[in-house]
C-alpha cells in the first residue's frame, strides 16, 4: 500500500501486503477522530451518484442500497462500490477468478481428502472487530484508517481481508478451511489496482497428537507443514517454479513468511502466511492448539496465469473478453482483442492538509468509473509560502472501445469539478 506513486507499470506486482506493516508508514497519521477526518477529507456534500440496482443478496441476506451507502460523516462507500457487491466472481465456473478458485479447491481436495471446509459465500459486511481486532490489528494500524478502508459506519467495515473471518470460523468448530471472496480497499489507480479484488484465505489447525509424535516443537511442526503444502501448490499452479521463503510480519501470525517464485524472469510475491498468533487461537476456544494460515490474491495470480494485462478487464462483460475462457482451463492466456489508445489529462493543485491520494482517487473513479486506467502524481513542490501543489496525470482509457475527445474532455471537467469540490483543492 505504501507505494511510491511512480512506480507505475513496472511496478506490476511490487505491491504488498497492507499487513505487513506494525502500523504502517504512510507520510500522515491516522490519529485523527473519526468523524473529523471525514469531515475534513470529504465533506459533507451530496454525493454524485449513479444508477445501481438497490438491493443485494449477500450469503442469502438481502442488503438495500441505503444500508451501505449514506451521507453520513460515519460512511464513506460509494455507489460505485454498492455496485459491486454481491457480483461474485469468484463463483463463476468460466471466469479467471473462479477457474483459480477451482484449481486451488482441486489441490486441497487431492491432498487434503477433502477435509478443507470451503466458504465463499460469506457476507462481506463485517464488524470491525472482525476485520481488525479479532485478527490482532493494532488499533493505530494504518489499515484502520478511513483513508484505506470502506466504512459503513464507525462499528462495520466492508471487509478488506479474508482473515476477518478466521476467528469466526475457528469459534464455530472448522479446523481445516478456504474463504474466498470479494475485499475492498480504497486504494490508487493503476493496471494492477481496483478498489475490489478477491483473496483466498486458508487455516490448518493441529492438535497435541499431530506435533507430539513428531519430536519437533509445536511452532515448527506447524510452518513446516504449511511450507510443505503451499510449495505444492504452487507447484499445482505454475508447474516446475523455482521458489523462495522470504520472513516478514502479519499482525496475525508468528513467525511469517511470504512465498516468491520465479516467474516470467522476475521474483513475484505469491501470498502470505504463517504460524497462527495464539492469542487469536485462545480466543478462538482453542487454547490447546497451533494452526497455519495463508492469504492469497486472486487476480494477482490470475494476471500471470492467464496473461490478463489490466485488473479492471476482470470486470468486462464484453464477450470478447468473457469467452475466452472455460471451466476447469487454467493453462489459456489471453489474447487482447484490440489496444484502444490512452488519452492523457494533466491537472495541477494546491492540496491542503487533509488531501490524500486514495481520495483523489475516489473521485476520479466516482466520475469515471473503469474508463479510468491511471492516476499518477507527476510533479510535486512546495513554494516559498509553505504551499503545495501537486500535479497528477489522468490516463483515460476503455478496455473495450475508442473513447471520443468530447467525452474525455466532459470526464476531465467533472473531475476537476468534482475534486475542488470534495476535497477543497485550489485548482491552478
Ligand atoms: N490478510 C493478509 C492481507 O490481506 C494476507 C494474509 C497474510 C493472510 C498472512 C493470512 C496470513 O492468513 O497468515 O494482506
Amino acid at each position: 500500500m505504501a507505494r511510491v506513486v511512480s512506480m507505475v507499470h513496472s511496478s506490476l506486482f511490487y505491491r504488498n501486503s497492507l499487513f505487513q506493516h506494525r502500523n504502517g508508514f504512510k507520510c500522515f497519521t491516522f490519529s485523527i477522530p473519526f468523524s473529523t477526518a471525514t469531515a475534513s477529507s470529504l465533506p459533507a456534500t451530496k454525493k454524485w451518484r449513479q444508477p445501481a440496482a438497490s438491493v443485494v443478496e449477500l450469503g442469502g441476506v438481502k442488503i438495500a442500497k441505503d444500508d451501505v451507502v449514506r451521507d453520513d460523516p460515519t460512511n464513506n462507500v460509494p455507489d460505485t462500490i454498492f455496485s459491486k457487491l454481491g457480483m461474485q466472481l469468484h463463483r463463476r465456473d468460466q471466469h479467471p477468478l473462479g477457474i483459480l478458485k477451482n484449481a486451488i479447491y482441486e489441490y486441497f481436495d487431492t491432498n487434503y481428502q477433502n477435509k478443507f471446509d470451503k466458504f465463499d459465500d460469506l457476507c462481506p459486511i463485517v464488524s470491525v472487530q472482525q476485520n481488525f481486532d479479532d485478527v490482532l490489528v493494532p488499533a493505530d494500524h494504518v489499515s484502520r484508517s478511513y483513508n484505506d478502508t470502506y466504512y459503513v459506519d464507525s462499528q462495520t467495515v466492508l471487509r478488506c481481508h479474508t482473515s476477518a473471518h478466521q476467528a469466526e470460523l475457528l469459534r464455530k468448530g472448522h479446523t481445516n478451511f478456504l474463504v474466498t471472496g470479494d475485499v475492498y480497499r480504497r486504494d490508487s489507480i493503476d493496471s494492477t489496482h481496483y478498489p475490489v479484488f478477491h483473496q483466498m484465505e486458508g487455516v490448518r489447525v493441529f492438535s497435541p497428537v499431530d506435533w507430539e509424535a513428531s519430536g519437533i516443537d509445536a511452532t515448527s511442526y506447524a510452518a513446516e507443514d504449511l511450507k510443505k503444502c503451499l510449495e505444492g501448490l504452487a507447484r499445482h499452479l505454475f508447474g516446475a517454479v523455482e521458489m523462495r521463503w522470504v520472513d516478514t510480519y502479519f499482525p496475525f501470525t508468528d513467525p511469517s513468511y511470504e512465498l516468491e517464485i520465479y516467474f516470467q524472469e522476475k521474483w513475484m510475491e505469491v501470498l502470505g502466511c504463517g504460524v497462527m498468533e495464539q492469542e487469536i487461537l485462545r480466543t478462538s476456544n482453542r487454547p490447546n492448539n497451533v494452526a497455519w494460515a495463508f492469504g492469497l490474491g486472486l487476480e494477482r495470480l490470475a494476471m500471470v496465469l492467464f496473461d490478463i494485462p489490466d485488473i479492471r478487464l476482470f470486470w468486462s462483460t464484453d464477450m470478447r473478453f468473457t469467452s475466452q475462457f472455460s471451466k476447469g482451463e487454467l493453462g489459456i492466456k489471453f489474447k487482447p482483442f484490440s489496444k484502444y489508445p490512452p488519452c492523457f489529462k494533466d491537472m495541477s493543485f494546491w492540496i491542503n492538509e487533509s488531501f490524500t491520494e486514495n481520495n483523489l482517487c475516489e473521485v476520479v473513479r466516482d466520475v469515471a468509473g473503469d474508463l479510468v486506467e491511471e492516476v499518477q502524481l507527476i510533479d510535486n513542490f512546495t513554494n516559498k509560502k509553505g504551499m503545495t501543489s501537486h500535479c497528477y496525470r489522468i490516463a483515460y482509457r476503455s478496455m473495450e472501445r475508442s473513447l471520443t475527445d468530447e467525452e474525455i474532455n466532459e470526464l476531465q471537467f467533472n473531475v476537476r469539478e468534482q475534486a475542488e469540490k470534495k476535497l477543497n483543492v485550489v485548482l491552478r
